[in-house]
């Protein structure tokens, strides 16, 4: 397949919403986490990603600003999230490509650490290990250990950087709930 992974556009909006409320089953929360996070002072335009195939959006990579905050500093880290591939072309590479060129820009831009809650057999692959191994915490959301992941982009980033990551409040509906 000749696909294309480049930055989004806002014309690329409407199928990005598309694109993540298919992978999604239907539903609408991660399109509209989306939505939220584009609109929000933690958005990074670079990386906010798509895979285009013959014209059409096939998956979307997005990345953004949160802070992970100690008793003695505020650093400001990437989360991963969310990720979607149209489902009648998963397990094709698309994800893979998308979280490749993802890292590599965050890296390029100078961030330490991406963290994420995601599937545990899924991330390693890319460089993603239990995030509370290295001192790094997180209390808004009840996960079991080995979802909660951090990648290291920057050498000793997670000797520098210990303490709770806090999701900024576009990770959090009206209704208080998380996604
Ligand atoms: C997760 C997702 C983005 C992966 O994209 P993809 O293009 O299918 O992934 P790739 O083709 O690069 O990688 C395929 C590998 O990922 C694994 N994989 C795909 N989805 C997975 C999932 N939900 N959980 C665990 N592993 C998964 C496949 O089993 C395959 O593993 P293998 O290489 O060991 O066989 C895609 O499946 C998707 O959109 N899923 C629905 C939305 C979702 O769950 N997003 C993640 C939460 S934010």
């Amino acid at each position: 397949m000749g696909i294309i992974i480049r930055t989004e556009t806002s014309k690329d909006i409407e199928q990005v919403f598309d694109v993540n409320r298919a992978a999604f089953g239907n539903r609408d929360d991660e399109a509209q986490l989306v939505e939220r996070i584009r609109r929000s002072e933690q958005f990074v335009a670079q990386l906010s990603i798509v895979a285009e195939r013959d014209g059409d959006i096939i998956g979307h990579l997005l990345l953004s600003k949160a802070e992970v905050v100690d008793d003695e500093s505020r650093h400001e880290v990437i989360v991963l999230a969310p990720i979607a591939v149209l489902p009648n072309v998963q397990k094709l590479g698309v994800g893979t490509r998308l979280i490749e060129e993802g890292l590599k820009r965050c890296k390029e831009l100078g961030y330490g650490l991406v963290l994420l809650i995601g599937h545990p057999d899924y991330y390693p692959r890319f460089g993603f290990r239990p995030a509370r191994s290295f001192g790094l915490e997180l209390r808004q959301f009840e996960v079991p250990d080995d979802v909660f992941m951090v990648c290291e982009l920057q050498e000793n980033a997670l000797r520098q950087i210990k303490g709770e990551l806090r999701y900024p409040v576009s990770f959090f509906d009206n209704s208080g709930s998380a996604r």
